[in-house]
């Protein structure tokens, strides 16, 4: 137990989370963050130090100066959409900054790394009439964004053979909820997922919500998804760098619960929480998304000492609603979230 951790994007959403969730199992975590989507008022569970993780001597700097024994990799740029537009932008971010980042790895004799993956490697799922998706699925991104991530993958799996790194990449689903502390949250900005966008429209801020496409093969014909609280991911990230694992082993796990959850029970859950209903329309399926994204995890359940306990659909949405609603830190707050 114990030892320094570098968080790289830590003032982020999830870094933010799992920075917490480092402290309160006896490590020290050091928050290295550009800042350009993160919070500085999220940083609360060890020093900080501002920098870009395209730059390899402060990266180098802040690893020796801490004595940082492993390094958790969130730093990168999130929104599929805008990848499509600005491929240049993700490319540098996501995998320039992973080759940087492993560089400074090498250079300081760091040889342990958990990196921010994501469902979004495996395009549009396992295909039709399958229900969840194992890691060897077929790797077939859909967007500039999922092949940033895979690409990271195959650099730090490439990275560990050559010079004895030993990392995991955790594919997550669908991170959603918030630390029922009330001090983090999701405050994204675009914000482009779908439970805080209801949470605003069901509190009357910002658009209604529009549900994209009532067409689909599934149930109740909305989209299917995996939702991880928040906590749960955290914990996943002190569980992975505690993995016993060989010396320049690599290792990817899905973060799932193996439960697809569709848009309209969201709205539902929503409902419930705010006790009043959800505004939403319903429009026309957008181009690109897959029916279903739901994660078989049963792999990371045999590989780490993790399970999901805080993430039932009305507790996500409940933490995140709370979140939300707290004048002071939540989605209302001007230049206040974290
Ligand atoms: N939110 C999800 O559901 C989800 C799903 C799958 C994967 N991921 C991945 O998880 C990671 C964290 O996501 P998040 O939702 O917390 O996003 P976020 O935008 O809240 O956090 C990203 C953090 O990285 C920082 N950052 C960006 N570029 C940087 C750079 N060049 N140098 C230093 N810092 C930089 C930002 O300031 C921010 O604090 C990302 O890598 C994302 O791709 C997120």
């Amino acid at each position: 137990m114990g030892g320094t951790v570098l968080v790289t994007g830590g003032a982020g959403y999830i870094g933010s989370h799992t920075a917490k969730a480092l402290a309160e199992s006896g490590h020290t975590p050091v928050v290295f963050d550009n800042l350009s989507s993160g919070h500085r008022q999220a940083v609360r569970w060890g020093p900080f130090v501002h920098g870009d993780v395209r730059d390899g001597r402060a990266l180098r700097q802040a690893i020796e100066a801490h004595s940082v024994t492993g390094v958790i990799h969130f730093a990168g740029l999130i929104e599929v959409g805008r990848s499509m537009t600005r491929p240049d932008l993700f490319y540098e971010h996501n995998v320039t900054g992973v080759a940087v980042m492993l560089a400074a790895l090498a250079d300081c004799g760091v040889g342990r790394l958990v990196f921010s993956s994501s469902a979004a490697v495996y395009g549009d799922g396992a295909g039709p009439g399958v229900a969840a998706i194992p890691e060897d699925a077929p790797k077939a991104p859909a967007s500039v964004y999922g092949d940033t991530k895979l690409w990271g993958e195959r650099m730090i799996a490439a990275h560990g053979r050559a010079f004895g790194l030993t990392a995991v990449a955790l594919r997550y689903f669908n991170a959603a909820g918030a630390d029922p502390g009330g001090l983090i949250g999701e405050a994204h900005d675009p914000e482009t997922h779908l439970i805080p966008l209801a949470i605003n429209a069901g509190l009357g801020r910002g658009k209604p919500l529009t549900v994209f496409g009532r067409d689909f093969p599934t149930p109740d014909g909305s989209c299917l998804r995996d939702y991880i609280h928040v906590s749960d991911l955290a914990r996943a990230h002190v569980a992975a760098l505690a993995a016993p694992m060989q010396a320049g082993e690599f290792q990817a796990l899905n973060v799932g619960t193996g439960q697809g959850r569709s848009v309209l029970e969201v709205i539902a859950a929503v409902d419930r929480a705010l006790g009043t209903p959800t505004p939403h329309s319903i429009g026309p399926r957008r181009d690109g998304d897959p029916p279903s994204l739901v994660a078989d995890p049963a792999l990371i359940g045999r590989r780490l000492d993790w399970a999901p306990r805080d993430s039932s659909l009305d507790h996500i949405i409940e933490t995140a609603a709370a979140w939300a609603r707290n004048p002071k830190f939540g989605a209302g707050a001007e230049g206040q979230s974290a």
